[in-house]
């Protein structure tokens, strides 16, 4: 057989690889690209809208398992790249930035910055470019968290600022806009600066993904800045039980509100595995509160978080677990979360009736 005959067999074959999220073939997705065949040697490479599929090795292997059975192939070599699609949008801010996701919460306390942190992490691993903006004015942990030690940004040209940077993560701190990372006791008026300041005047460079930790709960500052950034969606993190949902339910539709897609729910403390009962899970705080909420406003629930002594250890220490520890189940579940983020993102974008992005600014709770 020709090369050229062996190509299209090749290409009939690939056409019949569905990607589970999108729902089309790989082919008309245009995923397949780079095909060399070299008497009956096979490669190519198979390009993904996120490094952070969770269906990345699926693919492969159905790839080279599909075209492998081919006669005449010899050897398939499938080699999984991603370059990571933009959310369109026209503000005039965050422009190096590709998708920003905002990590929200109903209440303090729930692990929204450990949630937020840790899909950083996660997604940083598979090799996306990753930022983190700690907009958790009144309480920010992020620094604490990645063991970055309190000091000003280094400045660039026209009042701009470069992020500080850790585990290949770019990371801008309200705790580094304040003297020795100070609680800040701000009117409305500083509110207003240091928000524009996070959006105006940071030299990110070129991010694949931006996340954002807001302050709990759904005040002025979560409002502004889900209004002015452009984000591709909004996650909210809640624990278990039916008085924390109600406060969850308030951050979903804070994003609703202002028309930013919700993409799913995590409910973190979901359920404790004691180290030396590795096949037993207690609910402590009951069981089925994140997929209730899911339910309720029709969105995914997108991962949930079990109660383990090494993320609270990962966090005071300075090393969030997903990086320190990444095969232990807890990181395994802060990957998969992740996953499903960056996916639901690619979901929204491949949709023909996209998400609109006009915001209503005169909304009040
Ligand atoms: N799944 C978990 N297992 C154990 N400890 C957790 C978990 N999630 C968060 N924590 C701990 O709970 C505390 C609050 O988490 P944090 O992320 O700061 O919450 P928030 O940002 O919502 O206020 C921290 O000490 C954190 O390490
Ligand atoms: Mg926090």
């Amino acid at each position: 057989m020709s090369s050229e005959d062996l190509q299209a067999k090749v290409i009939e074959a690939l056409k019949t690889v569905m990607d589970p999220d999108l729902h089309k073939n790989i082919v008309s997705l245009g995923f397949v690209k780079n095909m060399e065949i070299d008497s009956g040697k096979v490669k190519f490479d198979v390009e993904l809208t996120t490094p952070a599929c969770p269906v990345k090795e699926q693919l492969r292997n159905e790839c080279a398992e599909k075209v492998g059975t081919i006669e005449g192939v010899e050897s398939v070599d499938v080699n999984m790249t991603a370059v990571v699609r933009a959310t369109e949008h026209n503000q005039p801010v965050l422009t190096g930035v590709k998708n920003i996701i905002a990590v929200a919460s109903g209440k303090g306390g729930v692990g929204k910055s450990t949630v937020a942190v840790n899909i950083a992490a996660a997604l940083s691993l598979t090799g996306a470019r990753v930022g983190i903006m700690d907009a958790d004015i009144y309480g920010p942990s992020i620094p604490q968290m990645l063991g970055i030690p309190i000091s000003p940004p280094k400045a660039g040209e026209n009042n701009k600022f470069f992020p500080h940077e850790k585990f290949g993560m770019k990371v801008v701190s309200a705790a580094f806009l304040t003297k020795e990372g100070q609680p800040l006791m701000l009117r409305g008026p500083m509110l207003g600066g240091i928000i524009q300041q996070f959006l105006m005047n940071v030299e990110w460079g070129e991010l694949d993904y931006l996340v954002i930790d807001l302050p709990p709960g759904t005040g002025d500052v979560q409002l502004t800045l889900t209004q002015k950034a452009p984000l591709s969606g909004g996650v909210v993190v809640t624990t278990p039980q039916e008085v924390s949902l109600i406060d969850a339910d308030k951050g979903v539709k804070m994003f609703q509100q202002v028309k930013v897609p919700v993409l799913g729910i995590v409910e973190n403390m979901s359920y404790f595995v004691p180290p030396d009962m590795p096949d037993k899970k207690y609910h402590i705080f009951r069981q089925g509160g994140g997929q209730k909420l899911a339910d309720r406003f029709h969105v995914p629930l997108l991962g949930q978080i079990p109660i383990v002594g090494e993320i609270c250890e990962g966090g005071d220490l300075g090393k969030p677990i997903t990086l320190n520890d990444p095969n232990s189940p807890a990181s395994q579940a802060y990957i998969e979360l992740a996953g499903k983020v960056a996916a639901q993102i690619s979901i929204n974008q491949a949709k023909e009736d996209k998400p609109e992005t006009t915001f209503e600014l005169a909304w009040k709770e």
